[in-house]
């Protein structure tokens, strides 16, 4: 763990930092007079009631109360711990994070990463405005200076080292952009006679496209040719920073035109995202020139509780919708909707929007298909709906999808909605698609409801679950582990159980760090082989609302679990199936154990 952050530090990094230029980039400020003012991103109003004071370099709300310093500011609007939100501030005034206690925590290496992001991202800026034909492309493309400006869209100049002449003068330098995939290293393969050995940017002669991760750090590059040259669209390279099946272009800008998005619509390409963002409909985001991964649905429900995928109407369109609805289909469930917007042939949501404006491209939304007719019409047009033969080829191709459909409720709906289609009765379809075909998963994994029946309820109960259902009210509201002491922690990590080493742990490092959010708690994960787990626990639905409730079940799982594993209550559980001759083999070895501690630590055995 690393050593505390000195206190000296943070006098310095508050000093280093300036306030408004803090807010003033995730919320437009207003200058009046001494003070800024904006709308208080903390609450809901009309007219602005927030002040930021730069004398004070203190904010404060007349509405809501709010009010802190630059830190607190990017704690409480970010969702950023305390260290999170120190580290954020440090990288932005380049300064290095010290630590106490020497050199125990070296700098965490993507930091250099970030840093040589946010100099290309200077470095493309600037030369944006040394480029007559850059700007005037922008302009041809309908680009004002202000989305410009919101999207941090560059120029990448058209030789073979502006960036490196710029930042990449010395080798360590070098390497670094090299991770950080801005560079390309010439070898035998990409040299042409003549070449002399060493490097050379990747971006060249291109309008480029920062990709930010959910706070708004650079992570990555798209770069469009000016003119019909090919590829019309490179990307950066996959690197530490950057996973392009992970990241959605436009959510940073998503999230910072809405305070609380409630709707996000996939769209295809860079320029819809910032055409439909110019023209007010902010929440358009991008997947980067991939299929929609479950990743992507992931992060997007962890935001929104509705996604509108928005495709072209060619067959290209088509094949990419059905293939967002196949990702889709395990993430179905109560409170969450998917619907699919099919645009006319011929246009994209860039050209459309602008030809239509804003509002008529607003209303085609109330059109758009729920996943589950998408699902029927799209099946019942690849079969002879009218043959009994067609029909049932029709229930063979909806098999495997609807049986990854984690709600009940829904895949109830769904296959009642699939019935009438085939003219079929619900319950008569439920056996056939629930038939004897062992259902995978596109991905490799095994499936997730294997034997579960397809219709009825589903039920199971049991201790594994108990540890399972504390850890995902702890990974949905981290502060729920106020609701176990130092004492039950001690006593959960005396419990060989699986999954409860990972409780233990869970809850003495949010005691120890409090993370303020779900993605702050996973963070602390990021090196760790359980993240797998505990993002999948995060991305399912939290059946408890708030935090004060989360830590009264925390309470009671805890308790219960520290109970019925304790030795006396253990020893009389399987003393009691021993009676029943009820024993696993497993079990048997726990009792011996069991009774031989007893016998050791004195006390008479059991007389039952
Ligand atoms: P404009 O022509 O600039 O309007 O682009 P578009 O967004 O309409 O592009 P298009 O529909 O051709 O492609 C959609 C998305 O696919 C782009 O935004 C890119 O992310 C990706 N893409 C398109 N062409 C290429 C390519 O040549 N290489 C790569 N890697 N991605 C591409
Ligand atoms: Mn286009």
């Amino acid at each position: 763990m690393a050593g505390r952050i000195p206190q000296h530090f943070i006098d310095e990094l508050i000093a280093r930092t300036d306030i408004v230029e803090v807010i003033g980039s995730r919320v437009p400020l207003k200058r009046g007079g001494k003070e800024y003012k904006a709308c208080c991103p903390f609450h809901d109003e009309k007219s602005p009631s927030f002040t930021v004071s730069a004398d004070k370099q203190f904010y404060h709300c007349f509405g809501c109360g709010a009010h802190g310093t630059a830190l607190g500011f990017v704690m409480e609007y970010d969702h950023l711990s305390f260290v999170e939100a120190v580290e954020e501030l440090a990288a932005r005034a380049g300064l290095e994070v010290p630590r106490e206690g020497g050199a125990a925590a070296p700098a965490h290496p993507n930091d250099e990463l970030y840093i040589a992001m946010e100099r290309a991202l200077l470095f493309f800026r600037q030369s944006l405005s040394g480029e007559p034909r850059a700007r005037e492309y922008l302009d041809r493309r309908g680009l004002d200076a202000e989305i410009t400006q919101r999207f941090g869209i560059g120029y990448a100049p058209a030789r073979w080292d502006g960036l490196l002449n710029r930042y990449g003068t010395t080798e360590d330098e070098r390497q670094v952009l090299l991770r950080g995939g801005l560079i390309i290293e010439r070898n035998r393969e990409n040299a042409r006679p003549g070449d002399a050995p060493g490097f050379y940017d990747r971006f060249r002669d291109r309008v480029m496209f920062p990709i930010r991760d959910t706070r708004g750090r650079t992570i990555g590059f798209g770069g469009r040719v000016l003119d019909s040259s090919e590829p019309k669209y490179l990307n950066s390279p996959e690197t530490e920073l950057f996973h392009k099946g992970r990241e959605l272009y436009g959510l940073f800008e998503a999230r910072q035109a809405t305070r609380s998005l409630q709707r996000l619509m996939v769209v295809e390409g860079y320029m819809d995202v910032v055409s439909l963002h110019q023209s007010g409909v902010t929440y358009a985001v991008a997947t980067l020139g991939t299929a929609t991964t479950p990743e992507h649905l992931t992060r997007i429900f962890r935001l929104v509780g509705e996604v509108v995928f928005c495709f072209d109407g060619d067959r290209a369109g088509r094949a990419a919708a059905w293939r967002a609805l196949e990702n889709a289909v395990g993430e179905v469930k109560q409170g969450r909707q998917v619907r699919f917007l099919f645009l006319p042939d011929g246009h994209d949501p860039d050209t459309l929007v602008r030809e239509e404006g804003a509002e008529a491209f607003e209303a085609r939304l109330a059109s758009a298909l729920p996943l589950s007719d998408y699902f029927i019409r799209e099946l019942s047009s690849r079969v002879e709906m009218t043959s009994v033969d067609g029909r049932a080829k029709l229930v063979e191709l909806a098999r495997p999808l609807v049986r990854r459909i984690p709600s009940d409720v829904y895949r109830e709906l769904l296959v009642t909605q699939l019935a009438e289609a085939v003219r079929m009765s619900p319950g008569r379809l439920g056996e056939l698609l629930g038939g004897d075909e062992s259902p995978g998963r596109p991905d490799g994994q095994p499936p997730r409801h294997a034997g579960r029946p397809l219709l009825g309820p589903s039920s199971s109960a049991g201790r594994g679950n108990l540890v399972r259902q504390a850890i995902t009210l702890l990974v949905h509201h981290p502060a729920a582990a106020s609701g176990a002491t130092a004492a039950d922690i001690e006593a959960l990590a005396l419990i060989d159980r699986p999954g409860i080493a990972l409780l233990a742990e869970l809850l003495a490092q949010i005691r120890e760090d409090a993370p303020a959010s779900t993605a702050a708690l996973l963070e602390r994960w990021r090196d760790r082989p359980e993240l797998a787990s505990l993002a999948r626990l995060a991305a399912l639905e939290c059946l408890v609302a708030d935090a004060v409730q989360a830590t009264g079940e925390l309470r009671s799982a805890v308790s219960r679990l520290i109970h019925e594993e304790s030795p006396a209550h253990r020893l009389d559980t399987l003393l009691a199936k021993a009676r029943e001759d009820a024993l696993t083999d497993q079990e048997k070895l726990e009792l011996q154990g069991l009774l031989r501690t007893k016998g050791q630590s004195g006390r008479a055995p059991p007389a039952k």
